[in-house]
């Protein structure tokens, strides 16, 4: 089956879940309202496809993929809600529809991401089936270091910090692997956490992820400069309008392919034996790369 369907399926059975979950959980509130919106408004859901081929590799139940996944998607939108505030990326669209706090206002949309946020940890301390109380409490550990201080968050104020300035392209890449790359190594290494695999195989498994992640974010940017509002959901070329460092603006197009090639080809030579066993992982990173087209 061609990667697109397969995503596209992944999706359809994952947003059916998810809003049976949210719905259960929440009530008529405005900010149920906003949360509801922020989170079940047209996700390509990228990482719980993530989740789900590792969950297959890892061999963990579809219940616990399901429950890693909805929390993933919680932190996700929860960014999104506030990467798109006046005082972050200022977006007025997200995902073709007005954002959180243009539908709603701000503070519900802050406070909309901060119970997205919460909502992600009752998920992840809750109802699996795995029983192992360590591996369950290092995947929490593991999240928290993720997406807080030193990961997702750190990423974005370095993010903004940035705007204007030049730096490095290794700066640039160490901003991406924080803000976004982070997230998806814990999506793609959590089932092996959790299943408490071998150190090798959960290294190679966040190793992936981050590789995912970088990619995903320097592809972004590319398609935020060239991309359409149909195409991306928000108003295109607001990377440059902000001043944003990104890697497209240091090296331009060609550059920044031929380095996601390379970051491919490196991760290939190192990892021969576990990408043979599973070929879709390279069609994965390949899908990443295509998203242009
Ligand atoms: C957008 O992520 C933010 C980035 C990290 C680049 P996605 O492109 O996965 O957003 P949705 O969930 O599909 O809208
Ligand atoms: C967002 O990066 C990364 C997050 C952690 C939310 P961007 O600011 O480039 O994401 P878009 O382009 O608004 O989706
Ligand atoms: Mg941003
Ligand atoms: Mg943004
Ligand atoms: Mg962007």
């Amino acid at each position: 089956m061609n990667l697109n369907t397969l995503i596209n399926a992944n999706k359809r059975k994952f947003d059916i879940k998810f809003k049976k979950l949210l719905k259960n959980k929440l009530d008529k509130s405005s900010l149920s309202n906003a949360i509801f919106y922020g989170s079940m408004n047209g996700g390509k859901r990228i990482r719980p496809f993530l989740v789900m081929e590792s969950a297959k590799i890892a061999k963990i139940s579809s219940n616990d993929a399901f429950i890693i996944a909805s929390c993933i998607e919680c932190i996700h939108s929860y960014s999104l809600i506030h990467d798109d505030l006046p005082s972050m990326d200022d977006d007025d669209y997200r995902r073709g529809k007005l954002s959180t706090h243009k539908k709603f206002n701000e503070a519900t949309a802050i406070l909309a991401g901060d119970a997205l946020h919460d909502l992600a940890f009752e998920l992840i301390s809750g109802n699996f089936k795995n029983k192992n109380v360590i591996s369950r409490l290092s995947l929490i550990n593991y999240l928290s270091l993720c997406i807080g201080y030193k990961g997702l968050a750190l990423g974005q104020a370095l993010d903004l910090e940035y705007e204007n300035k030049k730096l490095s392209k290794n700066k640039i890449l160490d901003m991406y692997s924080k803000k976004t790359g982070k997230l998806f190594e814990f999506s793609f290494s959590a089932p092996f956490i959790l299943k408490d695999k071998s150190k090798i195989d959960i290294q190679f498994a966040k190793d992936y992820g981050m590789l995912f992640g970088l990619i995903f974010q320097i592809i972004d940017d590319l398609i935020d400069e060239i991309g359409t509002f149909k195409k991306i959901g928000k108003t295109p070329g607001k990377d440059v309008e902000q001043g944003k460092s990104t890697l497209l603006k240091l090296i331009g197009e060609k550059q920044v392919t031929d380095l996601c090639n390379n970051k491919i080809n490196t991760f290939v030579k190192k990892y021969k034996n576990k990408i043979s066993q599973n070929p879709i992982l390279i069609k994965m990173l390949e899908f990443g790369m295509d998203r242009l087209n």
